[in-house]
Protein backbone atom coordinates (compact mmCIF):
# COMPACT_ATOMS: atom_id res chain seq x y z
CA UNK A 1 0.00 0.00 0.00
CA UNK A 2 0.93 3.57 -0.32
CA UNK A 3 -0.44 6.66 0.99
CA UNK A 4 -1.90 9.26 -1.90
CA UNK A 5 -4.28 11.92 0.15
CA UNK A 6 -3.55 13.92 4.20
CA UNK A 7 -6.10 15.75 5.44
CA UNK A 8 -6.55 17.52 8.80
CA UNK A 9 -8.89 19.77 10.67
CA UNK A 10 -8.12 21.39 13.71
CA UNK A 11 -10.62 22.96 16.58
CA UNK A 12 -10.70 27.27 16.56
CA UNK A 13 -9.88 27.39 20.09
CA UNK A 14 -6.60 27.94 20.45
CA UNK A 15 -6.15 27.94 24.46
CA UNK A 16 -2.47 29.14 25.42
CA UNK A 17 -0.62 28.09 28.36
CA UNK A 18 -1.39 31.95 29.97
CA UNK A 19 -4.75 31.02 29.27
CA UNK A 20 -4.96 28.18 31.32
CA UNK A 21 -2.80 29.98 34.31
CA UNK A 22 -5.86 32.11 34.63
CA UNK A 23 -7.51 29.25 36.11
CA UNK A 24 -4.82 26.62 37.44
CA UNK A 25 -1.47 27.19 39.33
CA UNK A 26 0.65 26.56 36.50
CA UNK A 27 2.51 28.63 33.97
CA UNK A 28 3.73 29.11 30.47
CA UNK A 29 7.28 28.84 32.64
CA UNK A 30 6.68 25.29 33.88
CA UNK A 31 4.50 23.55 30.46
CA UNK A 32 6.99 24.85 28.10
CA UNK A 33 10.35 23.69 28.92
CA UNK A 34 9.19 20.43 29.96
CA UNK A 35 6.48 19.78 27.06
CA UNK A 36 7.51 22.46 24.27
CA UNK A 37 3.94 23.17 24.25
CA UNK A 38 2.47 26.64 24.14
CA UNK A 39 -0.38 26.15 23.11
CA UNK A 40 -3.64 23.49 21.75
CA UNK A 41 -6.83 23.56 20.19
CA UNK A 42 -10.01 22.79 22.44
CA UNK A 43 -13.29 21.96 20.74
CA UNK A 44 -16.19 24.46 21.66
CA UNK A 45 -18.81 24.50 19.74
CA UNK A 46 -17.47 22.04 17.13
CA UNK A 47 -18.16 18.22 16.68
CA UNK A 48 -15.88 15.76 16.86
CA UNK A 49 -17.54 14.25 13.97
CA UNK A 50 -17.17 17.06 11.88
CA UNK A 51 -13.70 17.88 12.17
CA UNK A 52 -13.11 13.91 11.22
CA UNK A 53 -15.22 14.92 7.80
CA UNK A 54 -13.52 17.50 6.95
CA UNK A 55 -10.06 15.96 7.23
CA UNK A 56 -11.47 13.33 5.25
CA UNK A 57 -12.87 15.00 2.50
CA UNK A 58 -9.22 16.97 2.51
CA UNK A 59 -7.77 13.72 1.89
CA UNK A 60 -10.04 12.32 -0.52
CA UNK A 61 -9.41 15.61 -2.38
CA UNK A 62 -6.04 15.38 -2.17
CA UNK A 63 -6.05 11.74 -3.24
CA UNK A 64 -8.53 12.63 -6.49
CA UNK A 65 -10.69 10.22 -4.71
CA UNK A 66 -14.59 10.61 -4.43
CA UNK A 67 -16.37 8.37 -1.49
CA UNK A 68 -17.51 6.21 -3.90
CA UNK A 69 -14.00 4.75 -4.41
CA UNK A 70 -13.33 3.60 -0.77
CA UNK A 71 -13.62 -0.12 0.11
CA UNK A 72 -13.06 0.07 3.80
CA UNK A 73 -12.78 3.14 6.45
CA UNK A 74 -10.96 2.56 9.61
CA UNK A 75 -11.75 5.26 12.28
CA UNK A 76 -9.33 5.33 15.36
CA UNK A 77 -10.46 6.98 18.61
CA UNK A 78 -10.45 6.66 22.28
CA UNK A 79 -13.32 8.72 23.62
CA UNK A 80 -16.32 10.36 21.72
CA UNK A 81 -19.69 10.51 22.96
CA UNK A 82 -21.19 7.44 21.42
CA UNK A 83 -20.49 4.48 22.55
CA UNK A 84 -22.77 2.97 19.60
CA UNK A 85 -23.05 3.04 16.55
CA UNK A 86 -18.95 3.24 16.51
CA UNK A 87 -17.58 6.66 15.59
CA UNK A 88 -16.87 5.30 11.98
CA UNK A 89 -20.33 5.49 11.31
CA UNK A 90 -21.15 8.27 12.53
CA UNK A 91 -18.39 10.16 10.56
CA UNK A 92 -19.69 7.91 7.17
CA UNK A 93 -23.30 9.67 7.70
CA UNK A 94 -21.42 12.84 7.95
CA UNK A 95 -19.08 12.10 5.01
CA UNK A 96 -21.30 10.24 2.43
CA UNK A 97 -19.28 7.22 3.09
CA UNK A 98 -21.42 3.36 2.29
CA UNK A 99 -19.00 1.28 2.95
CA UNK A 100 -17.56 -0.86 5.38
CA UNK A 101 -16.52 1.16 8.75
CA UNK A 102 -14.77 -0.02 11.93
CA UNK A 103 -13.67 1.53 14.85
CA UNK A 104 -10.31 0.79 16.59
CA UNK A 105 -9.06 2.40 20.33
CA UNK A 106 -5.26 1.70 20.12
CA UNK A 107 -4.93 5.31 21.82
CA UNK A 108 -1.71 7.12 20.43
CA UNK A 109 -0.01 4.41 18.35
CA UNK A 110 -4.17 4.34 16.30
CA UNK A 111 -2.87 5.83 12.99
CA UNK A 112 -0.07 3.23 12.78
CA UNK A 113 -2.61 0.38 14.17
CA UNK A 114 -4.84 1.57 11.39
CA UNK A 115 -2.06 1.04 8.63
CA UNK A 116 -1.55 -2.50 10.22
CA UNK A 117 -5.16 -3.71 9.07
CA UNK A 118 -5.20 -1.92 6.10
CA UNK A 119 -1.80 -3.30 5.02
CA UNK A 120 -3.92 -6.69 5.63
CA UNK A 121 -7.09 -6.06 3.62
CA UNK A 122 -4.50 -4.91 0.59
CA UNK A 123 -2.33 -8.30 0.84
CA UNK A 124 -5.66 -10.52 0.64
CA UNK A 125 -6.59 -8.71 -2.44
CA UNK A 126 -10.08 -7.55 -0.64
CA UNK A 127 -9.90 -3.98 -0.96
CA UNK A 128 -8.16 -0.87 -3.37
CA UNK A 129 -8.75 2.51 -1.37
CA UNK A 130 -8.31 2.13 2.01
CA UNK A 131 -9.42 5.44 4.33
CA UNK A 132 -8.11 5.86 7.95
CA UNK A 133 -9.25 8.93 10.01
CA UNK A 134 -7.93 9.20 13.55
CA UNK A 135 -9.91 11.81 15.24
CA UNK A 136 -9.76 12.84 19.12
CA UNK A 137 -10.90 14.50 21.94
CA UNK A 138 -8.69 13.91 24.82
CA UNK A 139 -9.98 17.71 26.37
CA UNK A 140 -13.39 15.99 27.32
CA UNK A 141 -11.33 13.38 29.27
CA UNK A 142 -8.99 14.74 31.77
CA UNK A 143 -9.77 17.27 34.72
CA UNK A 144 -9.72 20.95 33.92
CA UNK A 145 -8.82 21.27 37.79
CA UNK A 146 -5.63 18.41 37.41
CA UNK A 147 -2.60 20.89 36.08
CA UNK A 148 -0.25 17.36 35.39
CA UNK A 149 -2.63 16.03 32.62
CA UNK A 150 -4.98 18.77 30.84
CA UNK A 151 -1.91 21.03 29.62
CA UNK A 152 -0.78 18.01 27.79
CA UNK A 153 -3.62 17.55 25.58
CA UNK A 154 -5.22 18.99 22.07
CA UNK A 155 -8.14 17.82 20.34
CA UNK A 156 -8.11 17.56 16.21
CA UNK A 157 -8.77 14.75 13.73
CA UNK A 158 -6.19 13.68 10.83
CA UNK A 159 -6.63 11.52 8.04
CA UNK A 160 -5.13 9.56 5.05
CA UNK A 161 -6.41 8.00 1.87
CA UNK A 162 -4.21 4.51 1.20
CA UNK A 163 -4.19 2.39 -1.71
CA UNK A 164 -2.73 -0.15 -3.42
CA UNK A 165 0.81 0.46 -3.79
CA UNK A 166 4.64 -0.66 -2.60
CA UNK A 167 5.23 2.63 -0.73
CA UNK A 168 4.91 0.40 2.86
CA UNK A 169 8.50 -0.53 3.72
CA UNK A 170 7.74 -2.41 7.06
CA UNK A 171 5.32 -2.49 10.07
CA UNK A 172 6.10 -3.30 13.72
CA UNK A 173 3.53 -3.56 16.98
CA UNK A 174 4.27 -3.81 20.23
CA UNK A 175 1.90 -3.77 23.22
CA UNK A 176 3.20 -4.33 27.03
CA UNK A 177 -0.38 -4.57 29.02
CA UNK A 178 -0.34 -2.66 31.86
CA UNK A 179 -3.31 -3.14 34.12
CA UNK A 180 -3.55 0.90 35.10
CA UNK A 181 -6.88 2.20 33.91
CA UNK A 182 -6.04 5.87 32.24
CA UNK A 183 -10.08 6.98 31.83
CA UNK A 184 -12.83 5.13 33.55
CA UNK A 185 -16.50 5.80 32.55
CA UNK A 186 -18.56 4.41 35.20
CA UNK A 187 -22.06 5.86 34.11
CA UNK A 188 -23.18 3.07 32.37
CA UNK A 189 -27.22 2.35 33.26
CA UNK A 190 -27.85 0.71 36.05
CA UNK A 191 -28.60 -2.66 36.77
CA UNK A 192 -31.39 -4.29 39.68
CA UNK A 193 -28.52 -6.51 40.69
CA UNK A 194 -25.76 -3.87 41.03
CA UNK A 195 -26.60 -0.48 42.64
CA UNK A 196 -23.72 2.42 41.56
CA UNK A 197 -21.96 4.64 43.36
CA UNK A 198 -18.96 5.24 42.07
CA UNK A 199 -18.01 8.84 40.22
CA UNK A 200 -16.80 9.04 36.66
CA UNK A 201 -12.91 9.16 36.95
CA UNK A 202 -10.93 11.89 34.79
CA UNK A 203 -7.92 10.91 32.69
CA UNK A 204 -4.80 9.44 35.23
CA UNK A 205 -1.84 8.81 33.98
CA UNK A 206 2.25 7.88 35.38
CA UNK A 207 3.78 10.23 33.36
CA UNK A 208 7.34 9.49 34.21
CA UNK A 209 6.38 5.82 33.37
CA UNK A 210 5.11 6.77 29.98
CA UNK A 211 7.94 8.65 29.50
CA UNK A 212 10.53 5.82 30.08
CA UNK A 213 8.39 3.71 27.87
CA UNK A 214 7.85 5.93 25.08
CA UNK A 215 11.42 6.56 24.58
CA UNK A 216 12.93 2.82 24.94
CA UNK A 217 9.84 1.32 22.58
CA UNK A 218 10.49 4.32 20.14
CA UNK A 219 13.90 3.61 19.70
CA UNK A 220 13.96 -0.30 19.72
CA UNK A 221 10.98 0.12 17.39
CA UNK A 222 12.46 2.31 14.76
CA UNK A 223 16.05 0.41 15.25
CA UNK A 224 14.70 -2.87 14.30
CA UNK A 225 12.52 -1.33 11.52
CA UNK A 226 15.68 0.37 9.49
CA UNK A 227 17.27 -2.99 10.26
CA UNK A 228 14.56 -5.26 8.56
CA UNK A 229 14.07 -3.06 6.01
CA UNK A 230 18.14 -3.29 4.95
CA UNK A 231 18.76 0.52 5.79
CA UNK A 232 20.95 2.37 7.85
CA UNK A 233 19.54 5.40 9.95
CA UNK A 234 21.42 7.86 8.01
CA UNK A 235 18.87 6.32 5.00
CA UNK A 236 15.65 8.03 6.99
CA UNK A 237 14.77 11.24 5.44
CA UNK A 238 11.58 12.06 8.20
CA UNK A 239 10.87 11.27 11.64
CA UNK A 240 7.25 11.55 12.69
CA UNK A 241 7.01 10.80 16.18
CA UNK A 242 3.96 10.96 18.00
CA UNK A 243 3.69 14.35 19.35
CA UNK A 244 2.99 13.51 23.31
CA UNK A 245 6.45 15.60 24.81
CA UNK A 246 9.41 17.13 22.75
CA UNK A 247 11.84 16.31 25.53
CA UNK A 248 10.28 12.77 24.38
CA UNK A 249 10.89 13.56 20.73
CA UNK A 250 14.31 14.66 21.90
CA UNK A 251 15.50 11.97 23.47
CA UNK A 252 14.58 9.51 20.97
CA UNK A 253 16.33 11.64 18.35
CA UNK A 254 19.34 11.65 20.67
CA UNK A 255 19.27 7.73 21.68
CA UNK A 256 19.22 7.07 17.44
CA UNK A 257 21.79 10.50 16.89
CA UNK A 258 19.74 11.59 14.12
CA UNK A 259 20.52 15.43 12.75
CA UNK A 260 17.25 17.28 14.44
CA UNK A 261 16.47 18.55 10.91
CA UNK A 262 14.99 15.25 10.06
CA UNK A 263 12.72 15.59 12.92
CA UNK A 264 9.41 17.26 12.79
CA UNK A 265 7.27 18.49 14.88
CA UNK A 266 4.27 20.70 15.99
CA UNK A 267 3.80 19.87 19.01
CA UNK A 268 4.12 23.73 20.30
CA UNK A 269 0.72 24.37 18.78
CA UNK A 270 -1.28 21.03 19.42
CA UNK A 271 -0.37 19.42 21.84
CA UNK A 272 -0.89 15.74 22.54
CA UNK A 273 -3.88 14.84 20.25
CA UNK A 274 -3.33 11.26 20.76
CA UNK A 275 -3.94 8.83 17.87
CA UNK A 276 -4.78 12.49 15.77
CA UNK A 277 -0.90 13.57 16.21
CA UNK A 278 0.87 11.39 13.57
CA UNK A 279 -1.47 11.80 10.74
CA UNK A 280 -2.44 15.65 11.02
CA UNK A 281 1.85 16.07 11.43
CA UNK A 282 2.11 14.17 8.19
CA UNK A 283 -0.47 16.56 6.29
CA UNK A 284 1.35 19.55 7.75
CA UNK A 285 4.19 18.20 6.67
CA UNK A 286 2.95 17.25 3.40
CA UNK A 287 0.55 20.48 2.70
CA UNK A 288 4.37 22.48 3.24
CA UNK A 289 6.13 20.30 0.89
CA UNK A 290 8.57 18.80 3.36
CA UNK A 291 8.29 15.37 0.98
CA UNK A 292 9.68 14.24 -2.65
CA UNK A 293 9.04 11.08 -3.98
CA UNK A 294 11.10 8.45 -3.13
CA UNK A 295 12.11 9.77 1.05
CA UNK A 296 12.02 7.75 3.42
CA UNK A 297 9.75 8.52 6.18
CA UNK A 298 9.54 6.65 9.54
CA UNK A 299 6.50 6.88 11.90
CA UNK A 300 6.65 5.73 15.79
CA UNK A 301 3.88 6.24 18.34
CA UNK A 302 3.29 5.18 22.05
CA UNK A 303 0.69 5.86 24.17
CA UNK A 304 -2.04 4.18 26.67
CA UNK A 305 -2.12 0.13 26.54
CA UNK A 306 0.23 0.29 26.88
CA UNK A 307 1.32 0.01 23.00
CA UNK A 308 3.42 0.79 20.49
CA UNK A 309 3.75 0.65 16.83
CA UNK A 310 6.47 2.12 14.21
CA UNK A 311 5.70 2.16 10.21
CA UNK A 312 8.49 2.84 7.49
CA UNK A 313 7.24 4.10 3.86
CA UNK A 314 8.54 5.26 0.82
CA UNK A 315 7.17 8.05 -0.22
CA UNK A 316 5.23 7.86 -3.23
CA UNK A 317 2.98 10.86 -4.18
O1 LIG B 1 0.74 9.81 24.55
C1 LIG B 1 1.47 9.57 25.73
C2 LIG B 1 0.83 10.44 26.80
N1 LIG B 1 1.65 10.67 27.94
C3 LIG B 1 2.68 11.55 27.99
O2 LIG B 1 3.07 12.17 27.05
C4 LIG B 1 3.33 11.75 29.34
C5 LIG B 1 4.81 11.67 29.32
N2 LIG B 1 5.32 12.30 30.55
C6 LIG B 1 5.56 13.61 30.61
O3 LIG B 1 5.44 14.29 29.61
C7 LIG B 1 6.04 14.20 31.93
O4 LIG B 1 6.16 13.16 32.88
C8 LIG B 1 5.06 15.28 32.42
C9 LIG B 1 5.20 16.54 31.56
C10 LIG B 1 3.63 14.79 32.41
C11 LIG B 1 5.40 15.68 33.87
O5 LIG B 1 6.76 16.11 33.99
P1 LIG B 1 7.62 15.62 35.25
O6 LIG B 1 8.94 16.31 35.15
O7 LIG B 1 7.60 14.12 35.25
O8 LIG B 1 6.86 16.25 36.47
P2 LIG B 1 6.14 15.52 37.70
O9 LIG B 1 4.86 14.86 37.25
O10 LIG B 1 7.10 14.64 38.41
O11 LIG B 1 5.78 16.75 38.60
C12 LIG B 1 6.83 17.56 39.20
C13 LIG B 1 6.16 18.69 39.96
C14 LIG B 1 5.08 18.23 40.93
O12 LIG B 1 5.14 19.05 42.06
P3 LIG B 1 5.80 18.48 43.42
O13 LIG B 1 5.03 17.26 43.78
O14 LIG B 1 7.24 18.19 43.07
O15 LIG B 1 5.65 19.64 44.38
C15 LIG B 1 3.80 18.52 40.21
O16 LIG B 1 2.69 18.77 41.07
O17 LIG B 1 5.51 19.60 39.06
C16 LIG B 1 4.15 19.78 39.45
N3 LIG B 1 3.33 19.97 38.26
C17 LIG B 1 3.05 21.17 37.74
N4 LIG B 1 3.38 22.41 38.13
C18 LIG B 1 2.94 23.45 37.38
C19 LIG B 1 2.76 19.00 37.48
N5 LIG B 1 2.10 19.59 36.45
C20 LIG B 1 2.27 20.92 36.59
C21 LIG B 1 1.84 22.05 35.84
N6 LIG B 1 2.19 23.28 36.28
N7 LIG B 1 1.08 21.94 34.74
Amino acid sequence: MKIIGTGSAIPRKQVSNDDIARFLDTSDEWIFPRTGIRSRHVITDERLEDLASQAAQSALQMAGLTVEDIDLFICSNVVNEYMTPGLSSIISAKTGLHCPCMDINCACPGFIYAMDIADSYFAAGKVNNVLVVCAEEPSKMTSWQDRSTCVLFGDGAGAAVLTLGDGLRGIKLYSEPSPDKIWEYRNLMPTPYVVKQEEDVPLQMKGREVFRFAVSTSVRDIRKLVEDAGLRLEDVDHFMIHQANMRIVDAIRSELNVDESKFHTNIYDHGNSSSASCPILLDECNRAGCFKKGDILVFSAFGAGLLSGAALLEWQI
